[in-house]
C-alpha cells in the first residue's frame, strides 16, 4: 500500500529501539504499537499518552514481554470510524464491487467482549454513501488491482477490502483474498445476476462485460453461537430448526451425529432475513432466530442497531 500510495494507516516498522523512541516523541498520539509476529492476539497495545507508547516499545523492545516477536515492531497511526466490508469480483482489469455490508466483530452486546470472527452483519452499510464508494474505486479498488499488476500478480477472484471510514477520507484496514463469514451470508442472498456466470466471466477475464446486479434491498444475518465463544464452549448439542426457517439458515460449525445435526463450533450457525427496509430484515432475522433452538445457543440482540443510528432504514 505505501509503495503504490494506496491510504492506509500511517506507519513505520522499527528493530531499534531507539530509534522508535525518536519516532514517538512526534508521532500523533493516539498512537497503535505493535510486535510484528506472533503474539496470542496480545501484541497490540494502543497508547493513549506519550509516556504509555515508550513504555509499550521498551515492554516489547527491551523486556521482551512477546518474545522475539517484540524484536521487530510497527508503529502505526490510531484510525477511527466506521468500518465497512466491501467484497468484489476482480479479473484482474475490471473490479466489481459487491454491495457493501457492516460486520459485528465483538462477541456482546453494544460491542463489548472479545473479538470474534463476526457475530452478524446487514447489507447494504448505510455509511458507505455512492460519494465514498466512488472515492474508493478511484483511491483503493483499482489502484489495488493495477498494483497487483505491476508486481506481476494478477489477481483473479474475490478481493474483500476491510475499511475504515476516516474523517480523512476511506483507510484499508484489511485484504482478504476470498468472501467474509458473515458478509457473504447477506451479500449473495442480495445477488440478482446469476453467481456461476460472474465466476466465469472473472476467471476468463470477461467480467467488464458481465452484468453484476444486486437488489435494492436490505439483509439481515444473525449468528447463532455456542456460548463461551469465543474462548470455551461446550459441543455435541441437537440442533432443532423448523422446516419454514431452513432455507433462511446456513450452517457453519454443526456435524452430523446419529443421523441428527449437532452443534461443533463456536459459530454455529447464521440466520438471514431480506426485506425491503433494514428495520424489517433486522426484525425478520430475529424471528427466525427465535424459532430455532440449541442448548447453550448465544447471539447478540443488537445485530443491525448500528447501522438504524448510521441512518440505515
Ligand atoms: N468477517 C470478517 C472476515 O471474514 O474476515
Amino acid at each position: 500500500m505505501k509503495k503504490y500510495g494506496i491510504p492506509t494507516a500511517a506507519y513505520e516498522v522499527f528493530d531499534d529501539m531507539q530509534k522508535a523512541l525518536d519516532y514517538i516523541k512526534d508521532a500523533p498520539i493516539p498512537t497503535v504499537i505493535k510486535a510484528d509476529g506472533l503474539a496470542l492476539g496480545k501484541g497490540v497495545i494502543i497508547a493513549q499518552t506519550r509516556e504509555e507508547a515508550v513504555e509499550a516499545v521498551r515492554s516489547m523492545m527491551e523486556d521482551k514481554v512477546f518474545g522475539e516477536s517484540g524484536s521487530h515492531i510497527v508503529i502505526e497511526e490510531f484510525l477511527t470510524g466506521p468500518e465497512v466490508s466491501v467484497l468484489s469480483f476482480t479479473d484482474g482489469k475490471t473490479v466489481v464491487p459487491m454491495v457493501s455490508s457492516m460486520d459485528h466483530k465483538r462477541a456482546g452486546d453494544n460491542d463489548t467482549g472479545l473479538n470474534t470472527g463476526g457475530m452478524g452483519t446487514v447489507a447494504p452499510n448505510p455509511c458507505y454513501t455512492p460519494e465514498i464508494a466512488e472515492v474508493c474505486m478511484r483511491e483503493i479498488f483499482l489502484p489495488t488491482i493495477n498494483a497487483m499488476n505491476a508486481e506481476g500478480r494478477t489477481f483473479k477472484g474475490c478481493l474483500y477490502f476491510g475499511l475504515m471510514l476516516t474523517p480523512n477520507g476511506p483507510r484499508v484496514i484489511e485484504y482478504n483474498c476470498r468472501f467474509g463469514d458473515p458478509e457473504t451470508q447477506v451479500v449473495l442472498p442480495l445477488l440478482e445476476s446469476d453467481l456461476l456466470t460472474i465466476m466465469q466471466a472473472t476467471a476468463n477475464g470477461t467480467l467488464g462485460e458481465c452484468e453484476v446486479k444486486f437488489a435494492d434491498r436490505h439483509a439481515c444475518c444473525v449468528i447463532m453461537a455456542s456460548k463461551g465463544y469465543p474462548t470455551k464452549y461446550d459441543k455435541g448439542f441437537a440442533i432443532d430448526i423448523p422446516a419454514n426457517v431452513a432455507e433462511s439458515v446456513y450452517v457453519a460449525g454443526a456435524a452430523i451425529k446419529d443421523g441428527s445435526l449437532v452443534t461443533s463450533g463456536g459459530r454455529v450457525l447464521g440466520v438471514t432475513a431480506v426485506e425491503n427496509t433494514l428495520e424489517a430484515a433486522i426484525d425478520a432475522s430475529y424471528e427466525k432466530v427465535k424459532q430455532i433452538h440449541f442448548e447453550n445457543a448465544y447471539y447478540r440482540n443488537d445485530i443491525g442497531a448500528r447501522a438504524l443510528a448510521a441512518g440505515g432504514k
